[in-house]
């Protein structure tokens, strides 16, 4: 069997059952994919992690996803909005100790207010950081005015996860009306990438009812869709959500947990200049889980800089880590745990992805 995935390794594109193959591999065959996909990063993009700064401002949230602990139907979680001073306070903090990038992120709301205010605090956060911060936004689908309005004011990449590319397993995990529609999704990424972000997605792994099929389809998605950063991570169910009845069907943690480093990974062999975040979820399952992740493709992590009390009420998920410390202590502790695995940090670095710079050189767009 280890000759059959040492073939598949050689190949340079990988078909959809060479994944589904990866994806199926046992202890021992895993660390040739792991092996090659840190050969891969060392050569590509360099043995070195990016911080992003990651303020979760707000989990106020109009929509109703079946897996999220802040849904709006939710009613047992307290609901906190943090004010742009605090907010300024936590990016000032992040520039200061030369994070060089910050990511804002809340629960998804697309009303006036809200649109204006965001453009504001983007325009602020440059302007208190001498125009240094890079600037992640992390807020959902919104129109392709919005998408350009908040580019215009400073932000320059955006994430938004897909969740997962299987239409129907889309409407499993959402519920099908106005306000999830897997094609207004699809549509939103080409949105982001027309105004010209360096555009983001990513999957959960090991959702109620996903296949390997799905899974390698998800990484094949990326890969059709060009995209230029990754953030992905296991599914952990949340008490509070109606997905919750699924928990029997679900594979253990552990397993979710080697999934996803298996799709880290192989993503990474498959896009090799891309940026992939070491998601804060597999932390949730191994308290040493993105480090692990570092080591097989992934260069980013977004340490959470969000004052320490709201941090208990943005649990999109149970045994979220480091919802009672400070951001002091988050930095102390993760540069250490980054030079065990064996990478440099990108202090002061924007840390952009090289596939983006590559993509718009192609485009004709320098
Ligand atoms: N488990 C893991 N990830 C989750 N997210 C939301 N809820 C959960 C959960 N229960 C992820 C989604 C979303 C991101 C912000 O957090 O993928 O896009
Ligand atoms: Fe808020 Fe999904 S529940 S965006």
């Amino acid at each position: 069997m280890s000759k059959k995935i040492q073939k598949i390794l050689k190949k340079d594109h990988f078909s959809k059952q060479d994944i589904v193959d990866l994806l199926k591999t046992d202890e021992k065959e895993r660390q040739l994919i792991y092996n090659k996909a840190n050969q891969v990063k060392e050569k590509c993009v360099g043995l070195k992690t990016y911080y992003r700064g990651l303020v979760e401002f707000s989990n106020k949230c109009y929509k109703d996803c079946y897996y999220c602990g802040i849904r709006a139907g939710n009613k047992v979680v307290a609901r906190y909005d943090i004010s742009d001073e605090r907010i300024l306070e936590s990016v000032k903090f992040a520039y200061d100790n030369k994070y060089a990038s910050v990511v804002f992120q809340s629960g998804e709301r697309d009303d006036a207010k809200f649109i204006e205010r965001i453009t504001n605090l983007l325009k602020k956060a440059k302007e208190i950081t001498n125009n240094k911060i890079g600037i992640t936004i992390s807020l959902g689908e919104q129109s392709l005015e919005t998408y350009k309005k908040w580019f215009d004011a400073g932000a320059h990449r955006y994430l938004l996860r897909i969740e997962t590319t299987n239409k129907e397993l889309y409407y499993k995990i959402h519920p099908e009306n106005k306000k999830h529609i897997f094609e207004k999704r699809l549509a939103a990424l080409d949105d982001l990438k027309k105004v010209g972000y360096q555009t983001g997605t990513g999957v959960m792994i090991g959702l109620p009812f996903q296949t390997y099929e799905d899974m390698a389809d998800d990484l094949l998605f990326f890969k059709k869709f060009d995209v230029d950063m990754i953030g992905m991570g296991p599914y952990i169910e949340h008490k509070d959500t109606p997905l919750f009845v699924h928990k029997e069907i679900l594979l253990p943690l552990k397993e979710r947990f080697n999934l996803s480093m298996k799709m880290i990974a192989i993503l990474r062999i498959m896009m090799k200049d891309i940026n992939i975040a070491a998601a804060t979820a597999l932390q949730a399952i191994d308290s040493i889980g993105r480090e692990k992740a570092l080591k097989v493709g992934a260069n980013i992590i977004m340490p959470n800089i969000t004052p320490t009390i709201n941090r208990e009420n943005y649990q999109l998920y149970e045994n979220k880590p480091c919802i009672d410390e400070g951001a002091d202590d988050c930095t102390s502790c993760l540069e250490a745990r980054i030079v065990i695995a064996g990478d440099d940090l990108g202090y002061n670095e924007w840390g952009d992805s090289l596939h983006f710079a590559k993509r718009k050189q192609k485009e004709g767009v320098v």
